[in-house]
């Protein structure tokens, strides 16, 4: 073997392994796009089936609101924040819920929060009690999938929104129900 042709050798190698670094990073960029695009609209049923977990199944508008305002439902229930003016992003939305906030009266709506510590940050319920952090227990657990499609519903008709107005609730409900008439035409 000449060391030319070992030169020619290792060019060849380089040469193809700049070519795979080129089509990573093809693939790199284009994940967060497609990401970007889901998340700028998502699929209408979604949302539909997102605002009727909300306010049915996991009944979160009985602390933060119909409207997600932060106007309770039940003045028995903890003071809730409103998320129409949250900073928190998709993954902290999505954290929030299968999480919820040990000690502060956000339940935890993942079936398994807290007894698989990989679910949340790797705390367990043994940790939580030695802190002495009480969880709520949520009206139902939710597959991710549900809480995703929360997710859909919130950032499609809640989060960044604004205050709640008569043109908001009428497009919120898709008529001008009852829940609109507090609010002036
Ligand atoms: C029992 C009352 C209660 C219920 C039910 C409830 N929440 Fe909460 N939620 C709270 C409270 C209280 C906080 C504030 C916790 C804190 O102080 O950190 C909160 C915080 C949050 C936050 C974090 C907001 C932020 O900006 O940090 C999100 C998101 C959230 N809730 C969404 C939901 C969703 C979605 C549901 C239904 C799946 C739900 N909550 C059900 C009481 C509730």
């Amino acid at each position: 073997m000449t060391v030319e042709s070992n030169r020619q050798r290792s060019w060849r190698g380089a040469a193809r392994g700049v070519l795979a670094i080129a089509a990573c990073a093809v693939v790199w960029s284009a994940a967060p796009l497609t990401q970007a695009q889901t998340q700028t609209a998502p699929d209408p049923q979604d949302v539909a089936e997102g605002m009727s977990i909300y306010r049915t199944k996991a009944d979160c508008q009985t602390c933060h609101g119909w409207a997600a305002d932060g106007r309770k439902m039940d003045t028995q229930m903890p003071d809730a924040p409103s998320l129409r003016t949250t900073r928190l992003g998709r993954a902290g939305i999505v954290y929030a819920i299968k999480c919820g906030r040990p000690g502060r009266g956000m339940p935890a709506f993942d079936r398994q929060a807290y007894k698989d510590a990989a679910r949340c940050n790797g705390t367990t319920l043994a940790d939580l009690q030695k802190s002495g952090q009480s969880l709520s227990d949520p009206a139902a657990t939710l597959q991710p999938r549900e809480i995703e499609m929360i997710a859909d519903f919130l950032f499609e008709k809640v989060i960044g929104k604004g205050a709640m107005d008569h043109a908001k609730c009428v497009e919120y409900w898709g008529e001008d129900v009852d829940a609109c008439r507090e609010f002036a035409k």
